[in-house]
C-alpha cells in the first residue's frame, strides 16, 4: 500500500492558536522555503578578530524546523577562525543523521531514519564537556547520545554562520550544503549545561537561560540573501503536538476508515461523508 505523508505546518499553527494560548514572541530566521539551492543566503555573526579567548566546554542549543532535506548534509551553523580551522563548531543535518564538528573533530550525534521530520520543530542541544571528555547530544527531550570527545580548544575570534557551511572566515559556501528551514533560540554557552538545564530549555521553562557566547535575544546577526526574520509565538515551536496527516488513496466505508485509523493509533482527520 502506498502511503502519502503530509506535514501541514500551517494547519498545525492554526490548531494551536485556536487553543488561545498567549505566549512570548520570538524571532525565527527562515532559510530557503522553496528549497532553493543557494550559496548567497546566510546569517553572519563576527566575533572580534582581536579576541584571544578560547573555550573548551561549550553548549550549543537551538530550535529548528526543516522545510526540505538535501541529499548531502545541510548546515544549520558553521564556525571558522581561519581557512585552516573552518570546522570549529558546525552542525549538519540530513533526514536520518545529525553531526557536529568541534575544533575540527566531527562527531556523530544520531543516525536513524525518521529522526527528523519536515515541518516539525525539533529542539537540539550539544554539550561539550572537557573534563569528562565527552560530547552529549540531546534531541527533543527524549533522545540522548554521549560520545567520547577529547577536549577541543575553540578560539572566539571567528565567523559564525547560520544556514551555510563555511570553508574560510565568513565565506566560501556551497549551494547544496545550504539549509532549508527555520531556526530560533540559537544560543551558545561557554560551559557545559546540565541535563536538567537542557530539559528546561527544551520545555521553554528557562527564559533567562541565554548563551553568553551567542545569545539569541541580543546577538546582531547580519542577514544576506533571502534570509527572512519571522515573528513566532512560543507555542508555535514549544508546545507542538506531533501531528502527522497520512492520506490513504483508497475508498473505504466510514466505519472501516475509523477502525483502520484506530488501529494506527490515529483519528480520522476528515468527517465521514454522509451517503
Ligand atoms: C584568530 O586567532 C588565531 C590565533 O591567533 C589566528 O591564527 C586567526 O587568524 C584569527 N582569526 C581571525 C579571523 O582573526
Amino acid at each position: 500500500m502506498k502511503i502519502f505523508l503530509f506535514v501541514l505546518n500551517t494547519v498545525l499553527i492554526l490548531v494551536y492558536s485556536s487553543h488561545g494560548w498567549i505566549g512570548n514572541h520570538q524571532t525565527a530566521l527562515s532559510f530557503q522555503p522553496e528549497n532553493q539551492m543557494t550559496s548567497t543566503s546566510h546569517a553572519l555573526l563576527l566575533f572580534p578578530a582581536a579576541n584571544t579567548t578560547t573555550i573548551t566546554d561549550f553548549s550549543l542549543c537551538l530550535w529548528f524546523n526543516v522545510f526540505y532535506f538535501r541529499k548531502s548534509s545541510s548546515y544549520i551553523c558553521s564556525y571558522a577562525t581561519s581557512s585552516k580551522d573552518n570546522n570549529e563548531m558546525n552542525l549538519g543535518i540530513r533526514s536520518s543523521r545529525i553531526v557536529l564538528a568541534a575544533g575540527s573533530l566531527y562527531v556523530d550525534g544520531f543516525r536513524r531514519e525518521s529522526l527528523l521530520l519536515p515541518g516539525m520543530w525539533h529542539h537540539l542541544c550539544f554539550v561539550a564537556n572537557g573534563d569528562r571528555e565527552t560530547g552529549t547530544f540531546y534531541l527533543d527531550k527524549e533522545l540522548t547520545n554521549e560520545v567520547p570527545m577529547s577536549p577541543r580548544s575553540i578560539l572566539l575570534n571567528g565567523s559564525l554562520v547560520l544556514g551555510q557551511e563555511t570553508d574560510v572566515v565568513a565565506g566560501s559556501f556551497q549551494a547544496q550544503q545550504s539549509f532549508s528551514g527555520l531556526i530560533t533560540g540559537f544560543n551558545i554557552f561557554s560551559r557545559s549545561l546540565t541535563t536538567a538545564e537542557v530539559m528546561s530549555l527544551a520545555a521553554c521553562r528557562s527564559e533567562n537561560l541565554e548563551g553568553d557566547v551567542v545569545s539569541w535575544n541580543s546577538a546582531s546577526w547580519v542577514l544576506s540573501g533571502s534570509v527572512k526574520p519571522l515573528d513566532l509565538q512560543e507555542e508555535d515551536y514549544c508546545h507542538q503536538k506531533r501531528f502527522r496527516f497520512v492520506v490513504f488513496p483508497k475508498m473505504m466505508s466510514p466505519n472501516a476508515a475509523i477502525d483502520m485509523c484506530a488501529s494506527l493509533k490515529s483519528e480520522l482527520a476528515l468527517p465521514p461523508q454522509p451517503h
